[in-house]
């Protein structure tokens, strides 16, 4: 009697809180569309005329909007696509950058990116909570911890303004069923990096040390266990959350094989806990739409400036552009110019066929500084220091001059993600001799119309014999070769390209 009567209660609770449910939501959208009347008025459209009833709404979640980094050019090149072609899209960037105006945003965005802005279809909501998804407000599980606060901070943004469609810019996945329980709206995704990889699991399953995970807790099978857990039921939620979107776009094939896997990841342990227990309603409420991989869409770089060089005449200089951190691997670039200058003494002679490299990079702290300190010993240790010179904290304007008379562009980074100083090379004319791996390997030294546009290499000795034959290629060629490269980077990763890949991603069929 007792337990058929505290089964009825529990049922009557459950129902009470989803009865409570309905009743919000239906409470939030309506003053959604209260505020979006107040925005339009705001922005300068008069009451009920027609035109703003073909108005619809883009939101953008992007809580760090006013940065100046790689994500918020993203950002503002798509909303400044948007602007230029779909005049009837209000543009709504959900951000946390509480102490600044909208007019201080649009500022900044000319002034850092040269993007304009129009404000008179861009509006801004501006969230309160943004310490929630800050490392320093989760010392401990801060995966968890960040991913639970962007939900509260998606929940606050749509009690400010739901949009007809929300695009997520900054990869925060667990957003995405928040906004379509509240908003009922689809929602998509621009991400720049996984918020956990198949990779980190598997570190963690064969118990490695890695930077993530620590001695103590690698040594002790119990920690470890509790680890695991962690994060399978993490990588089980978050797959889950980026089936709920309608399109995946990512910045790189290093990221789509990242995203692509965590899409195909399956775990029929949780799958069948899920489905003997009260957990089913979470995943029934995660209804997966996401196509089964992703699509690459390249943000756009600024190479205007490089593309104007000429392309003759070059000097006999091998330029890095890098800053000097440990996993740049100068050395590497040391020990290949000195295989250079064994394979050919004259190289290392004043005169014509003196060869120089230059390393000119960003010093950010002691540590980078004591590591410039320690490629300067053992260029005078590997005896080549006279052809050796290293440029340090060098202005932008002092970069593009190294970058217009340079002739070989060397980056010794093993699996970089991307690699923009490559693009740079490339769209300076310079033509790039790079690691065979990552970003540089798959993205952006590729054939173009079945022809070369630089060199792969691996070992001292390869990338000195791709030095030695870039030094050696006949001058027609050469400047073919480098016309090419230029053409390839600046026609692949221009603003027009990006737009191609947002169109194609269909986003506008949501809306
Ligand atoms: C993609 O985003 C990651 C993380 O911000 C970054 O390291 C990488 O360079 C980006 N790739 C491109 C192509 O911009
Ligand atoms: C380079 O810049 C950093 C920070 O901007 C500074 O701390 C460092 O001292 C500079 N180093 C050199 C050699 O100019
Ligand atoms: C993208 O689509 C819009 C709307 O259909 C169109 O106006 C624009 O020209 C397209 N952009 C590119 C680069 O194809």
């Amino acid at each position: 009697m007792r337990s058929i009567s505290f089964l009825f209660l529990t049922a009557l609770l459950e129902f009470a809180c989803l009865a409570g449910l309905v009743i919000y939501v239906r409470h939030l959208r309506s003053r959604s569309l209260a505020a979006r009347k107040h925005v339009l008025l705001q922005l300068g459209y008069s009451g009920s005329g027609s035109a703003s009833k073909n108005l619809r709404f883009v939101g953008f979640f992007h809580p760090y909007c006013n940065t100046g980094g790689g994500g918020e050019r993203v950002l503002w090149t798509a909303i400044a696509a948007i602007q230029r072609t779909d005049p009837s899209i209000i543009s709504v960037v959900y951000t946390g950058d509480v102490d600044a105006t909208k007019d201080q945003i649009i500022h900044k965005v000319k002034a850092r990116f040269d993007i304009a802005l129009s404000p008179s279809s861009l509006h801004f909501v501006f969230l309160r909570h943004r310490t929630l998804v800050e490392d320093a407000a989760w010392p401990r599980f801060t995966l968890l911890g960040q991913s639970l606060g962007s939900m509260v901070l998606a929940w606050e943004a749509m009690c400010g303004l739901i949009p007809d469609l929300y695009i997520d810019t900054m990869g925060y996945a667990f957003t995405f069923h928040v906004v379509s329980w509240l908003g009922g709206i689809p929602v998509g995704t621009y991400t720049h990096y996984p918020t956990i990889s198949t990779d980190m699991l598997a570190r963690v399953r064969s118990r490695k040390r890695w930077h993530t995970n620590s001695d103590v807790i690698s040594s002790s099978a119990v920690l470890s266990r509790g680890k695991l857990l962690y994060y399978r039921l993490f990588m089980y939620y978050y797959a889950l959350s980026l089936r709920g979107a309608s399109f995946i776009m990512v910045n790189s094939s290093w990221t789509k094989s990242h995203i692509d896997s965590v899409l195909q990841h399956s775990d029929p342990l949780l799958d069948t806990l899920h489905a003997l227990t009260p957990l089913l309603a979470l995943r029934l409420l995660a209804p997966s739409r996401a196509p089964r991989s992703a699509k690459v869409v390249y943000p756009a770089c600024d190479t205007r400036e490089m593309a104007k060089f000429g392309l003759g005449g070059r000097e006999r200089v091998v330029l890095s552009i890098a800053q000097f951190r440990p996993e740049k691997d100068h050395a590497a670039q040391l020990y290949a110019f000195r295989e250079l200058l064994k394979m050919h003494p004259s190289y290392g002679m004043k005169g014509d066929e003196e060869v120089r490299l230059v390393l000119l990079g960003g010093s950010r702290n002691d540590e980078d500084a004591a590591r410039v300190e320690a490629l300067r010993r053992l260029a005078k240790e590997l005896d080549i220091q006279y052809n050796v010179e290293f440029v340090v904290n060098a202005s932008y304007p002092s970069m593009l001059s190294w970058l217009s008379t340079a002739s070989i562009g060397l980056s010794t980074m093993v699996d970089e993600h991307f690699g923009i100083n490559v693009v740079e090379f490339m769209a300076a004319g310079v033509i790039p001799v790079t690691h065979a791996s990552g970003g540089p390997l798959n993205d952006i030294v590729v054939p173009f119309n079945g022809e070369p546009t630089g060199y792969h290499a691996t070992s001292p000795e390869t990338f000195a014999a791709a030095m030695e034959s870039v030094l050696t290629l006949p001058a027609a060629e050469e400047v073919k070769l480098r016309e090419r490269a230029r053409r390839w980077a600046v026609e692949k990763f221009s603003e027009e390209e990006f737009e191609k890949g947002w169109n194609g991603s269909g986003w506008r069929d949501w809306l």
